[in-house]
């Protein structure tokens, strides 16, 4: 098969929803359907369980159980399919992000009855800053949840999507009978003895077809033609380019725990979703059939033994071919690096690879060289745009508890970093370094990390901020007055940015008004 031929049978997408919506189930029943996965139950849940703050063992399975998951590879319909996981804990919302830069398209799970949800919003929020295409999966059909229409103003309203229903619900929870598909024309009907199946579906010739009636009685019968007739008149029919565009959402509903509606899903997945795109450089925009191999790390993910400290970069090949044992440009070191044991992801086992092609994800085994958004190329000089930092919400100061290890410490404190594990600010009047986090669970992985992998000890003291702000201006004097009137809230972040770390969302305020010539930004530029 040629490149092109490879390329264009790619499908690199991810799946993102808020805590319990169901994406877990979902990645499973793709799985199945795909043939990766034998039996249900295959796929572990990579969530903390909420209880388990404080348990280490706890955090160490999460840490492996998502390393085992990361990438999920396997062939559909003549398709090669890459599922890039990301974890389900809102703590560990910033590796969700950084694996959105590294996918063609979306699938967001939506729980019938509860709706767009905040990690959702939040979610979509940074698809939409990408345009990234996004296909809508409202899920849990088999209970009682909200009204359709209701439901698709919401996610047009709260996640700014346009959308429009490939599938439409014919009632739910005890009523349920199924889904009526608006583009094929199909009724796949939600029979009780099938719900473990795929269910049975009914090719039907239009709404004007008389056994509609046998199957799901006259009045629900009638309301479907109702309905059918409303969305026609409210929503816009699919359009494939909008959609890839990421202007247009299409919106397919089921029941992941029941598999149903799954198959109608993938299907029309496979048909529509983009292949590898062009990506963003800042030197120029990277085209997937370009000669040259290229590529960025989206993840890194630390070794689960302790003895061993490397640690697997995840790379997302964006051009040419990348092969094994062929030295390739580090673009930010500007040094050659050859690797002898890339691996690929072919249904969570991992195995190595000879060849990657764009839209493929490749793990290398890395001593320490590699840090997120690093590219690698044939040659060129090429830095891909990455997703910004968003400020954190915890920030501590870190102290080290052994004096002897202050290096180890250091070199620790680096890696986690490199590895997008939190944000490190260092205090320009005093050299203090403070760790800022989405989530408080990370300090604690951190402590863990820190003694287990490198044997250095750190505590922790609280630091009151609120948010940190990244701050630029063109006015030279007044950034200086700012900067000496809240020196001891006035930081560098790891790229030696200039940072604000507002002590309340008052004082913040209260000094975007008066410091009018100065930016004051909750994320960091691209
Ligand atoms: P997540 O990864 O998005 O966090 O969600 P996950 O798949 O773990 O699903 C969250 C809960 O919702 C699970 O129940 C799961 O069984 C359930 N669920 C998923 N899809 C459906 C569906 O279509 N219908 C119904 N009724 N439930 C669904 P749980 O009790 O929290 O976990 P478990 O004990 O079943 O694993």
């Amino acid at each position: 098969m040629s490149p092109e031929e490879e390329i264009k049978r790619r499908r690199t997408f991810g799946i993102i929803s808020h805590p319990d919506a169901g994406k877990t189930t979902l990645t499973e029943k793709l799985l199945l359907f795909g043939g990766a996965i034998q039996e249900a139950g295959a796929v572990k849940s990579n969530k903390v369980k909420r209880t388990a703050t404080s348990d280490f063992m706890e955090i160490e399975k999460q840490r492996g159980i998502s390393v085992a998951t990361s990438v999920m590879a396997f062939e559909y319909q003549g398709r090669q399919i890459n599922i890039l996981d990301t974890p389900g804990h809102q703590d560990f919302a910033e590796d969700t992000y950084r694996t959105l830069t590294a996918v063609d398209s979306a699938i967001v799970v939506i729980d019938v009855a509860k709706g767009v949800e905040a990690q959702t919003e939040k979610l979509v929020e940074v698809s939409r800053m990408r345009n990234i295409p996004l296909i809508i999966f409202i899920n849990k059909l088999d209970r009682e949840g909200r009204d359709a229409f209701d439901l698709l103003d919401e996610v047009e309203q709260k996640l700014g999507l346009n959308v429009t229903p490939m599938s439409w619900p014919i009632g739910m929870g005890q009523d349920f009978q199924g889904v009526y598909n608006l583009q094929d024309d199909r009724l796949l009907l939600f029979t009780e003895q099938l719900k473990q199946k795929v269910g049975e579906q009914v090719e039907l010739n239009g709404l004007k077809d008389i056994r509609f009636a046998d199957f799901l009685g006259q009045p629900a019968f009638e309301q479907l033609k109702e309905e059918a007739e409303l969305i026609q008149g409210v929503y816009p029919s699919f359009d494939v380019e909008a959609y890839q565009q990421g202007k247009q959402s299409p919106v397919f509903f089921g029941s992941a725990l029941n598999n149903f509606g799954v198959q109608d899903l993938l299907e029309g997945f496979v048909r529509i979703a983009p292949h590898p795109q062009p990506k963003m450089a800042e030197e120029r925009i990277v085209h997937p059939n370009e000669k040259g191999f290229s590529g960025f790390v989206f993840k890194i993910h630390a070794n689960m033994d302790p003895k061993h400290r490397d640690r697997l970069a995840f790379v997302k090949v964006v051009s040419g071919v990348f092969e094994r044992n062929k030295p390739y440009k580090h673009v930010r070191l500007g040094k050659d690096l050859k690797f002898s044991s890339p691996t690929t992801f072919m249904a969570s086992r991992k195995a190595i690879m000879d060849r990657a092609y764009p839209g493929d994800i490749i793990g290398l085994h890395d001593t320490g060289n590699f840090r997120i958004g690093d590219g690698l190329s044939s040659g060129e000089s090429l830095n891909f745009k990455g997703i910004p930092s968003f400020s954190p919400e915890h920030f501590r100061f870190i102290n080290n508890e052994d004096p002897l290890k202050s290096k180890q410490l250091a070199k620790g404190i680096d890696q986690l970093m490199d590895e997008g594990v939190a944000q490190l600010f260092i205090l320009e009047s005093n050299g203090r370094k403070i760790i800022g986090t989405v989530g408080a669970l990370q300090y604690e992985v951190i402590q863990y990390r820190l003694e287990n992998e490198y044997g250095a000890r750190c505590s922790y003291e609280p630091y009151p901020a609120h948010k940190a702000c990244w701050l630029t201006s063109e006015d030279e004097r007044q950034l200086e007055e700012f900067k000496k009137l809240k020196q001891r809230f006035i930081a560098r972040d790891k790229f030696e940015r200039l940072v604000y770390l507002a002590d309340s969302s008052f004082s913040l305020q209260m000094a975007i008004e008066k410091y009018d010539k100065l930016q004051f930004r909750l994320k960091s530029e691209d």
